[in-house]
């Protein structure tokens, strides 16, 4: 593997192994055999505010070694549109890798092939799979595994977080089952390319949530789109409470990869009987991106 640019383009192999891997670092946080980054500085260009990423992935560049330097899109020439791949091959001759949360998925791929350095997608418009592999993480720790399970998403259906967890259902053959309004489903050229017949989409999240045993819920409005007051109004059935969960497996988790807004997708009662399991998933946010660096550091930076 030498980027880590979306969920969609990772094999199901790829994934497992890189959820082994984060298990064995979280174990043996503080007491690592090797240092893999050794060397190396890591960038990150941040072009959205990041509370878990960018603290994760700086102390985890740390753990394994290597120094991260955070770039800011307004501390550097890209923020006064110097083009991503000017950015990129200046980059790409100086650091050993780079971490990127932006909007365009396309300026992450841009990146990664001028660079020519292993590039990590921190989150884009379309997809957030640093935070897909902390979820599956957190739902093979508290629930043993995601096979034979049913996950719930209930909100936006078509944003980062939906569309990185149905192709993370396509690859591991998990059900999931999204709630969504009509206007924030996914379109049918997005659902004919994932042809994946264990995800179903429904405008009803009571349908979604029946004997679930995994929840999940994101913003109603990603960053970007705060503005947006039409669409949130089309979110009001779409909260995660405890009337929803009532409905839900006996034994089911609900996950959040925060921040979460209260009164809005889900509810503060809920959030805090769940806030075990959502904490853990934040901090599994450190152990998946360590098993990501790892691994990339492990296909030879070019330099
Ligand atoms: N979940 C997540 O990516 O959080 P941040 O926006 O705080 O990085
Ligand atoms: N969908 C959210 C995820 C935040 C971690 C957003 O893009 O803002």
């Amino acid at each position: 593997m030498k980027h880590l640019l979306s969920i969609e383009t990772l094999h199901s192999e790829q994934l497992t192994q890189l959820i082994t891997a984060a298990e064995r670092l979280k174990a043996q946080r503080g007491n690592h055999a090797s240092q893999p980054l050794a060397g190396q500085t890591w960038a990150m260009i941040f072009t959205k505010a990041s509370t878990r990423t960018r603290v994760s992935f700086e102390v985890g560049v740390r753990e394994l070694g290597g120094n991260p330097m955070f770039l800011s899109k307004n501390d550097i020439q890209l923020g006064r549109g110097e083009p991503i791949k000017d950015t990129a091959r200046v980059l790409g001759r100086m650091v050993h890798g780079c971490i990127i949360r932006t909007f365009a998925q396309q300026d992450v791929e841009d990146f990664a092939h001028f660079s020519q350095i292993p590039t990590i997608n921190a989150l884009t418009d379309d997809e957030h799979p640093c935070q897909i592999l902390a979820d599956l993480l957190t739902v093979k720790e508290k629930l043993g595994s995601w096979e034979g399970k049913k996950i719930a998403f209930v909100g936006d259906g078509f944003n980062n977080m939906t569309r990185s967890w149905m192709w993370a259902a396509k690859h591991l053959g998990f059900e999931l089952a999204v709630a969504s309004p009509k206007e924030h489903q996914p379109d049918a050229s997005f659902l004919q390319a994932l042809n994946a017949p264990q995800v179903s989409i429904t405008t009803n999240p009571a349908e979604a949530t029946k004997d679930a045993d995994v929840i999940n819920t994101d913003v109603w409005l990603s960053m970007g789109e705060e503005n947006q007051t039409e669409k949130e109004a089309r979110f009001g059935a779409y909260q995660v409470n405890e009337e929803l969960l009532a409905l839900a497996a006996k034994e089911h988790i609900v996950l959040h990869c925060l921040p979460a807004y209260r009164g809005k997708e889900i509810t503060e009662t809920v959030l805090e009987a769940h806030s075990d399991t959502i904490f853990q998933q934040a901090e599994n946010r450190l152990h998946a991106q360590k098993a990501i660096l790892e691994s990339l550091a492990a296909s030879k930076p070019s330099i």
